[in-house]
């Protein structure tokens, strides 16, 4: 008994923050005493579904304090009582109001940093019976896919549009519309960049499409939060209605010498029509055990293409999205398969993936939960791997053609016609390297053709192969 009581008195004694958080704010254990309990029933209420009350003076005198204090939770230095940041975050988190999904994984944000200032300690008043702020968490990303659900459901997919009527036919201007490669650098990256810049632009005159270079910044800049990778969907968005159609590409990549005259464009189903259809989306298909990448994505200026990069865009305005905006990307391509089935009459979608976009409770986030449930997902909205059935979204067969090749385990031996050096730290001069040529070469076309011609005499275009079936190890999922 009595030792139990000398631990916990030292427990209290090392957990006394007397202290002011800030000039002026009140300290540590004042915020303690005031707003554990408040703090405490918001838990409660969470999780009995019913809303803080606001009558409740405790309470609001609570919700209001850490609404001015929430600033000091996310400063540079520590925060100075991590049991009181906790209380202001929970508070904060627990109040608001979830009336969309940004709103929900911001209000998930708060509360998984909240469970981070408490460590493995749980206090009292964080653990009531019903079930704690770390079990909060998980369950308030189920709420925010739920969110989402609900906002999926008042969408209507648009029309598709008949291939006779799309460019070309409706006078001069649109005649000479084309499509584009749309590629995006950030002003700071555009040195390490310029080599392989420099070959996507020659492969756009050898195929006779536009090229157009983004290097304005300022959706990826403060006061936005967003990842840089953002950028070319911010462009592709502005660039959109003036071409026939966009190919979204990567700085990381290029196309193979031998297989230059493949034209990425044609193979994705740009000029498609006929039995092919033509998408208004494409992309290289990815199945188990390898995620999807969007590294290489066509888009028709078409009401659907718009439709597509709208509901991704959305998407940079949720916080802590799975890999920046492949997350959002794999998420969105659910959402429109979802659609496109439920206008077959099929079943949707119900956003059951979303959670898993989210970090848990530690913060981190579970990649392979979230492939597990897109595979599993996509596969009964579409169908399997290589033959999925989407009027909407080509997924290209990487064993017949492979546009977007991510350079594994296994290296440049296999087979395709994009090597993409994605996520892995980069070693650019080995990929300019394995190219073939001297960055100093890379910036005259005439050379670049030299190069790939010469290539293509000796070597023949492999342009697909068998994709991966094994992971390097211990990865799971890659
Ligand atoms: C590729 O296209 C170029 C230009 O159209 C042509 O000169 C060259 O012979 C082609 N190469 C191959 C291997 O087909």
């Amino acid at each position: 008994m009595f030792w139990a009581w000398m631990l916990a008195t030292l427990a209290r004694c090392q957990a006394a923050c007397p202290a002011p958080l800030a000039e002026g704010a009140p300290s540590g254990d004042e915020i303690i005493n005031a707003c554990a309990q408040a703090a405490s029933h918001a838990i409660q209420s969470a999780w009995a579904d019913v809303p803080v009350l606001p009558a409740d003076t405790l309470a609001s005198r609570c919700v209001a304090m850490s609404e001015d204090l929430l600033g000091l939770t996310f400063g540079e230095s520590a925060c100075l009582c991590p049991e009181a940041c906790a209380i202001i975050l929970t508070m904060q988190g627990l109040t608001a109001e979830l009336e969309s999904t940004a709103r929900c994984t911001q209000t998930l944000l708060l509360l998984v940093r909240a469970y981070g200032f408490l460590g493995e300690s749980e206090p009292a008043w964080a653990s009531p019976a019903d079930g704690g702020l770390g079990e909060l968490v998980y369950a308030r990303r189920e709420q925010c896919a739920k969110v989402r659900r609900v906002e999926i459901e008042r969408l209507r997919l648009p029309r598709s549009q008949p291939f006779a009527k799309r460019g070309g036919l409706k006078g001069c201007s649109q005649a000479s519309r084309s499509v584009a490669v749309l590629v995006a650098a950030t002003p700071n990256q555009i040195h390490t960049y310029q080599p392989f810049l420099n070959l996507w632009r020659c492969y756009a005159v050898r195929h006779g499409i536009s090229f157009i270079l983004e290097t304005d910044d300022t959706e990826v800049s403060p006061p936005h939060h967003r990842a840089p990778n953002w950028l070319r969907w911010f462009s592709a968005k502005k660039f959109l209605n003036y071409y026939e159609a966009l190919l979204v590409v990567d700085p990381d990549q290029f196309v193979v010498p031998e297989c230059w005259n493949v034209s990425i464009p044609a193979v994705l189903g740009a000029w498609a029509g006929g039995i092919f259809g033509a998408p208004d989306v494409a992309t290289r298909d990815f199945g188990k055990p390898q995620t999807l990448n969007n590294g290489v994505v066509f888009i028709r200026s078409s009401p659907r293409g718009h439709f597509f990069l709208d509901l991704l865009l959305e998407k940079a305005s949720w916080m802590q999205n799975i890999e920046k905006d492949q997350g959002a990307f794999d998420e969105t391509v659910l959402e429109v398969l979802g659609l496109e089935a439920a206008a077959r009459g099929e079943a949707g979608y119900d956003s059951e993936c979303a959670q898993y976009i989210w970090p848990n409770a530690k913060g981190n986030h579970e990649i392979a939960l979230y492939a597990l449930c897109w595979w599993r997902t996509s596969e009964r909205l579409a169908g399997q791997f290589g033959a999925r059935r989407s009027s909407f979204l080509r997924f290209a067969d990487p064993r017949l053609v492979d546009v977007n090749h991510v350079v594994g385990a296994r290296g440049l031996s296999e087979p395709a016609v994009l090597h993409h050096f994605a996520g892995r730290s980069k070693d650019w001069d080995f990929m300019l390297e394995t190219f073939g040529m001297a960055r100093r070469n890379t910036g005259n076309c005439q050379r670049v053709f030299e190069h790939v011609d010469s290539r293509a005499a000796v070597q023949r275009c492999i342009p697909g192969g068998p994709p991966v079936m094994e992971c390097e190890p211990p990865m799971l999922v890659c």
